[in-house]
């Protein structure tokens, strides 16, 4: 077995959104980066994962030359719906806040990264295997791979661990060197995609008596739709009617009425979970995205959050070349986690408002007055508007300006 050195300014480890997405904002700031992902591209295509983009994720798509088919496909939603005891009320968004949402399934934001990686000549490895970091401490990290039998190192200025929750990156950090926040919820979410025009305008997030569901969409012709499931349930064990029996159970006369039962392209069961790390930066090495934090999935926050942590590590790595100072690095850790815990509080607070879960009547009645008391609200609704839509991703200019005013 051979072995190979090569170097480059940062390792990105991992191709999902964050990691693609930070490839392109370097390439434009002249930083050069070699992606090493574990799995086949066609993989990483393949999972279906959320589709909820906020306006400043958006702009960061349109800053890194990504966001053409974006905009010729995206769907701009204008509100979303809350279900409760059979009744809709709408939650108007652009009325209260004056921004919308982008409706755009991530595995097409990650082709689109992808490609413009592709047609760029710049540098990603899929199918490497046994991704190891090396010497993160110091200012000469190393990481090192094997490739079709190959063993290749790389010697960098910084490593970014853009690998999700499961990656070698977190992994690679003594435990006593982080402290990491963790909420497990008892249930998960069974998702389904099916081939049909959505008979949904906005995505209806829906309370009912026999737990959560979620009727959202990824085109004109495709619905996503999810009912909450317990944990130790099968995928097999759901057949596609059985799944939309109760989908239509817990949404409601109307949208029962009009929903039909198609087949599913895709079916799967996802835990919810909270979690964060702090800090995100040891040494060279820095977390982004999934591997840094997970929020569950009802405030569709997960992959808003990988691009503003990338923005931020961007924006970071771009100073420091700029100005061989440490500083900008420093802030990246304090800049993320605001954003972060914000994220975190909502996507809580959201799944806390919206889940069946195991408790006492006490619990109940509050859960029932919070969703009239936001039915009853402009101000709680603008709150849940302001949140769903994606609190701004500069808070220093944000507050700069507040303290001008
Ligand atoms: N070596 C190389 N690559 C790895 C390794 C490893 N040891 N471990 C994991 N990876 C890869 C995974 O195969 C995956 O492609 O890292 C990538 C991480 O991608 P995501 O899990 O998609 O995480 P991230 O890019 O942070 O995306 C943010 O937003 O909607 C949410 O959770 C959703 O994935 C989404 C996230
Ligand atoms: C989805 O379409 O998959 C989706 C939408 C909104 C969410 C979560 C998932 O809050």
């Amino acid at each position: 077995m051979t072995s190979r050195t090569t170097r480059t300014q940062v390792v990105i480890v991992g191709a999902g959104p964050a990691g693609l997405l930070l490839g392109e904002l370097l390439r434009k700031v002249g930083i050069d980066a070699v992606i090493l992902e574990q799995r086949s591209a066609d993989y990483v295509l393949g999972r279906i994962r959320a589709g909820v983009l906020e306006q400043g994720t958006v702009q960061v798509l349109e800053h890194a030359g990504v966001a053409a088919r974006l905009h010729a496909e995206g769907l701009t939603h204008e509100g979303v719906e809350i279900g409760f005891h059979g009744h809709r009320h709408r939650i108007a968004l652009r009325e209260l806040i004056g921004k919308t949402v982008t409706v755009y399934g991530q595995t097409e934001m990650t082709r689109d990264l992808m490609e413009a990686r592709n047609a760029s000549g710049a540098h990603s490895i899929y199918e490497a295997e046994d991704v190891t970091l090396h010497d993160w401490r110091g200012t000469t990290p190393r990481v090192t791979y094997r490739h079709l039998g190959v063993t290749h190192e790389i010697s960098c200025d910084f490593i970014a661990g853009c690998d999700g929750f499961h990656g070698v990156c977190r992994r690679s950090i003594p435990a006593d060197q982080m402290q990491t926040f963790e909420r497990i919820y008892p249930f998960g979410w069974l998702g389904v995609l099916s081939d049909v025009p959505p008979p949904w305008k906005e995505l209806i997030y829906a309370n009912s008596a026999r737990g959560f569901a979620l009727a959202s969409m990824r085109s004109p012709t495709r619905v996503r739709c999810y009912v909450q499931c317990g944990l130790d349930e099968r995928v097999e064990d759901w057949s596609d009617a059985r799944f939309w029996d109760e989908f239509r159970l817990r949404m409601g006369e109307e949208i029962a009425d009009r929903t039909m039962p198609a087949p599913s392209i895709e079916k799967s069961i996802a835990p919810l979970r909270s979690f964060v790390v702090e800090p995100l930066r040891f040494g060279r090495l820095f977390l982004a995205g999934d591997a840094a934090h997970i929020v569950p999935p009802t405030g569709a926050k997960g992959l808003n959050l990988a691009v503003s942590d990338v923005f931020y590590l961007h924006e970071a790595l771009r100073d420091y070349y700029r100005e061989q100072r440490d500083e900008p690095l420093d802030r990246y850790t304090s800049r993320c986690l605001r954003r972060v815990w914000k994220a975190e509080r909502f996507s809580w607070w959201m799944t806390r408002l919206l889940h069946l879960f195991p408790g006492d009547a006490f619990s109940r009645r509050i859960q029932q007055t919070e969703l009239e008391y936001l039915f009853d609200s402009r101000f709680a609704q603008s709150s849940m508007a302001e949140n769903y839509v994606g609190l701004p991703l500069d808070y220093e200019a944000h507050e700069a300006r507040a303290h001008v005013a």
